[in-house]
């Protein structure tokens, strides 16, 4: 069976198509980055308004370059929630009308459940059950998985999450939107021994995070020391250590809750997945913990870390094949909480 994928939660035009004896028959996506950078930030009438643009050239394109024909396509998946309204709208809308007009089955995919699932595209995939860190730019979560669809929520972050917190932190250090790899990549040249931030949550038993005290310890540090500074080398020497500080913070925190988690649980497989799950720091401190704890760490290649169709169009196959599809109405979902997802 193949299915068609399409991701337009937020900021990227995602389609794949996912055949379930071949794996991965290509995949798609157009960022919006350059139509956001002026403004510093996703605007979300211009994402919707690009999506409408971008979603159907796109498909158009992925059919040429599989050489697959309308008939061949066994069902589409599209993202219902969550994300924004707007946006999720259009590949709902596109989704469900292409599936209409081939005469093929429909289905809602969770965007969570697509970021759970997409190390599942890789050769060495991990196996169920695994407790899994979800790190995007709207959740931090930690989820016990015994299953597609079999998921129970051990913790998360009670107000920014990781990557917001990222790209907030960005912002206050004059970087440009997408802020989470601009201060990855600054980080790099950042001396770890200058300043050491707090490591939030950890010091009390439980799974939850807080991430945006982070950001205004940083927003202090910063006016603090750059309020010292002579000359513009100094300021930039400033920044690049307050990156540092934030990241080793951020990953130390992850980390740490990681490994109670495993503990608790007693898995010995921990799947790492979300656009924050792209960050280097963050991948080898989590396989250096697992490796402690005499398991293993999975995530996905970097491209399937941040928004993509090939994740849309793998949860939509595992759906497909359990039988699932949607009746004729349709919505979207800006709020969905995935424990609501019926188990396969
Ligand atoms: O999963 P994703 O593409 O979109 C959402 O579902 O939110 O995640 C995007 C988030 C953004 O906050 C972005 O700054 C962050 O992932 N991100 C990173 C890195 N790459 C993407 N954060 C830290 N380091 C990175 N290398
Ligand atoms: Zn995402």
């Amino acid at each position: 069976m193949r299915v068609l994928g399409i991701e337009t939660s937020c900021d990227e035009t995602g389609v794949a198509i996912y055949d379930g004896e071949q794996g991965l028959l290509g995949h798609c996506v157009h960022s919006q980055i350059a139509l956001h950078a002026e403004y510093g930030g996703v605007v979300p009438e211009l994402a919707s308004r690009d999506h409408v643009r971008k979603t159907l050239p796109l498909i158009g394109q992925l059919l040429r370059e599989t050489g697959l024909g309308r008939g061949e396509i066994d069902a589409v998946a599209y993202t219902a929630g969550p994300g924004l309204v707007g946006a999720l709208l259009v590949g709902a809308a596109i989704g469900r009308t292409l599936a209409w007009g081939w005469g093929v089955p429909a289905l809602a995919v969770h965007h969570m459940e697509g970021h759970l699932l997409a190390p599942m595209l890789e050769a060495q995939a991990p196996a169920f059950p695994f407790v899994a860190l979800l790190v995007s730019g709207g959740h931090t979560q930690l989820v016990q998985v015994d299953g597609v669809g079999r998921y129970r929520m051990l913790g998360e972050s009670l107000d920014d999450a990781a990557g917001e917190a990222f790209d907030k932190t960005a912002k206050l250090l004059g970087l440009p939107y997408p802020g989470g790899p601009e201060l990855a990549r600054l980080a790099r040249q950042g001396d770890p021994g200058r300043f050491r931030f707090p490591r939030p949550m950890t010091d009390r038993p439980g799974l939850d995070f807080s991430f945006s005290g982070l950001k205004t310890f940083a927003l202090n540090t910063l006016r603090e020391v750059c309020a010292a500074d002579r000359d513009e080398e100094a300021e930039l020497r400033d920044r690049a250590d307050i990156a540092r500080a934030f990241e080793d913070a951020v990953v130390d925190t992850l980390a740490i809750k990681c490994r109670r988690a495993v503990r608790e649980s007693g898995a010995r497989t921990l799947v790492l997945a979300g656009g924050v799950s792209a960050n280097r720091r963050l991948r080898e401190r989590i396989q250096e913990i697992m490796a402690g704890e005499g398991g293993r760490a999975y995530y996905p290649r970097p491209e399937f870390c941040t928004d993509n169709g090939a994740m849309i169009a793998y949860a939509g196959w595992q759906r497909l094949r359990a039988g699932e599809h949607e009746a004729l109405a349709f919505g979207a979902r800006p709020r969905w909480p995935m424990e609501e997802l019926a188990a396969v």
